[in-house]
């Protein structure tokens, strides 16, 4: 089928489409006033059908008269991170060998987390005689094995080695296909000829074309003027030198945006484009790689669950962060460390109001999602897991959410328990209440199956284990741009997430941790930025969360993050939601009926996975010829064997889905589906 919509950018200058009609402009530059477009945005959402939200501009985000701005809004003072103690300082203990926190005793026994360093880097070899995951297939749920820790891999602070194992795309019933010459990456490569043995030439019945679902029919609003006019408002140092100066700043410095290069009246800077709250043509526009052509065909970009792409708000707010703010932070006395620290603490800020904390304490930047989960395994873990004691999983996880309880367990003389799922791929609620006693110490969950699409229950799971009086983990990296997550109405002890799958850089997570709960956590690395007072006989840590944030952190990519977390907001997570629920809803329907294809899980309730298996294909098959269709789409484990294993299957093909994906995508994978199926009838 030939695409019906075009993706390219034709109202965006940057791709050199045409502009839309602007009002006057109030400023120089041609910019639209920034007033009249807070005015014009105002009416425009609150006149929107279905409680549209409006952007938080509440004091803190930094608004500009209701528009989101560029400047980071004032810091939350964090009273005792990471500053140094200067000399002479009555924080400063004696002959340096004081604790270096006022009304805190050098305690004589063991510190707690004293005793938990970082342990050195694990030689490669030293884990070879890791066993891979070869374990038959896990039968279904009935004979779900309740304890599945059968190797043991070394428990230590950090992760290392290599992978061992199953190659992703061949599973383990099929041998290793070596990558084809000239690219040592995947199949790329092999794009340029046929996926399969001949051209795909098969005529496709283009009956179901007519149904496919335009936004308009979800009931999402029509589109106005005022569309075309946000996007094209771009924040610049001069809308700086008019923005109420912050207060409350960690450091007092002025930056002086105003006065940056002129060039930079020019460029596009941070906060870019706030839209009404959903339309998909143009919120695609705000994602520049969704112009790209691969194998000359439009990029079609199914591989969400993997990674998200991008939007032209986060690349441009990391560029102004090299260009403007770059600098270590909570150190130095100068103004780049004053405006580093600023962009961070406010990310880490957007984050607490992005999940509900109540606190930006609670809000520890990690990696990602693996790092997040390791953190809490190797500390909190560490602290509260001990022999006999029993940790539960379900049978969807992610191995990043299998792994690590399963080295802890090990270390430990703990036990794995899993919850099983039903045929669906819905995990059972009755067989895991039968799951929990007085040794459960902690319930880790995924919110959303990265495998599968399902949607587990998540607010059940965690207030049946706190009734168990065990702690609840949720991992949300799959539903954190799916969904809207309040982590207090959770009540989840620990929910982390990872900032690449919500449209913000890779190389960037999030643990959130009750308060009380972090603060009795030891730290599980050792090093700068985590100290409050460090002599050779002992060392006091700073609470969290800068306990948990050892060394140089990813600056740069948390602002991003944080520059994600706004795009987000300004979209709207419900529109998002209510959005991508049709889309996924369209995408079932006009899939599930291609002979030979076998949806691979079908709950109820599920978000933005469609993993499928075809008849007569390897899934890698499929991969290969919807990447020649300019299709990417996942095809393999997913880091998720487990799962596949209780469905019988070693891989399936994921396209997975965000809210810039549209239903004339969806039609274009599914007549390569067709056309595949048909050829192999
Ligand atoms: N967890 C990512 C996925 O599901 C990498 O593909």
């Amino acid at each position: 089928m030939t695409m019906q919509t075009p993706i390219g950018n034709p109202g965006n200058p940057a791709a050199g489409g045409a502009l839309p009609d602007l009002p006057a402009p109030a400023l120089p530059g041609g910019l639209p006033d920034p007033s009249m477009l807070a005015r014009l945005a105002t009416e425009f959402f609150s006149a929107l059908p279905g409680g549209a939200a409006v952007p938080d501009v509440s004091a803190g985000s930094g608004a500009v008269g209701g528009v989101p701005s560029a400047l980071p809004a004032a810091a939350p003072i964090l009273s005792s991170i990471g500053n140094p103690v200067p000399p002479g300082s009555p924080l400063a203990g004696p002959g340096g060998a004081g604790t270096g926190v006022p009304g805190l005793s050098l305690p004589q026994g063991r510190v707690p987390g004293a005793n938990l360093l970082p342990g050195a880097p694990t030689h490669v070899l030293s884990l070879s005689n890791r066993i891979p995951a070869l374990a038959p297939h896990a039968a279904a749920q009935n004979g779900l094995p309740d304890s599945v820790v059968s190797i043991a891999p070394a428990f230590e602070p950090r992760a290392g080695g290599v992978a061992l194992g199953v190659p992703e795309a061949g599973g383990l019933a099929r041998p290793h296909v070596a990558p084809a010459t000239g690219s040592p990456f995947y199949f790329l490569d092999d794009a340029a000829r046929s996926a399969v043995d001949a051209p795909l030439d098969i005529a496709v019945p283009h009956s179901l074309h007519g149904n496919a679902a335009d936004p308009r029919a979800f009931g999402l609003p029509a589109q106005n003027d005022l569309r075309e006019l946000l996007p094209l408002h771009r924040f610049t140092p001069d809308d700086a030198a008019r923005t109420p100066s912050r207060t409350g700043s960690l450091y007092a410095f002025d930056d002086a945006r105003a006065a940056a290069h002129p060039r930079d009246a020019q460029r596009a800077t941070p906060f870019a484009s706030a839209h009404p709250p959903f339309d998909v043509h143009a919120v695609r526009r705000d994602f520049p790689i969704l112009s790209e052509r691969v194998n000359g065909k439009p990029l079609i970009w199914f591989d969400n669950a993997a990674t998200t792409q991008k939007p032209q708000a986060v690349i441009d707010r990391l560029a102004y962060f090299y260009e403007h703010e770059n600098s270590n932070i909570h150190r130095a006395a100068h103004t780049l460390a004053g405006r580093a620290t600023d962009a961070y603490e406010h990310a880490r800020e957007t984050v607490r109001r992005f999940v509900g904390a109540s606190s930006a304490d609670e809000i520890v930047f990690v990696r990602g999602t693996t790092e997040a989960i390791n953190l809490i395994a190797k500390s909190w873990g560490e602290q509260n897991i001990g022999a006999g004691d029993e940790i539960v999983v379900s049978h969807l996880e992610h191995h990043a959410n299998i792994v690590p309880w399963q080295q802890l367990a090990a270390a430990k003389g703990a036990t794995l328990r899993v919850i099983p799922v039903d045929d669906s791929g819905q995990v059972l609620l009755d067989e895991y209440r039968k799951l929990l006693n007085a040794r459960t110490k902690i319930v880790s969950v995924t919110q959303v199956s990265n495998a599968l699409g399902t949607v587990v229950p998540v607010a059940e799971i965690v207030d049946l284990a706190h009734r168990a009086g065990a702690k609840a983990l949720v991992d949300g990296a799959q539903s954190v741009s799916h969904m809207r997550v309040d982590v207090q109405a959770l009540d989840a002890d620990f929910f982390v997430f990872s900032g690449h799958k919500i449209f913000g850089p890779t190389g960037i997570g999030v643990v959130y941790g009750k308060r009380e709960i972090l603060d009795a956590m030891p730290p599980w690395q050792g090093g700068g930025n985590m100290i409050a007072d460090v002599t050779f006989e002992r060392t006091v840590f700073q609470p969290a969360p800068a306990r948990f944030e050892a060394g140089t952190g990813n600056i740069a990519d948390a602002v991003g993050l944080g520059a994600a977390l706004d795009y987000v907001n300004r979209i709207g997570i419900e529109n998002i939601a209510r959005y991508e629920h049709d889309l996924l809803a369209y995408a079932t329907s006009v899939l599930a009926p291609v002979p030979g294809v076998r949806l691979v899980g079908t709950a109820k309730d599920k978000a933005s996975v469609l993993s499928f298996v075809l008849r007569g294909y390897e899934t890698e098959e499929v991969g290969r010829a919807l990447n020649e269709d300019g299709i990417a789409v996942r095809s393999g484990h997913h880091c998720a064997q487990p799962i596949l294993r209780r469905f019988g299957l070693e891989a399936t093909v994921r396209p997975s889905l965000a809210f810039y994906n549209t239903c004339e995508e969806v039609d274009a994978m599914v007549d390569t589906v067709r056309r595949l199926a048909a050829r192999r009838a």
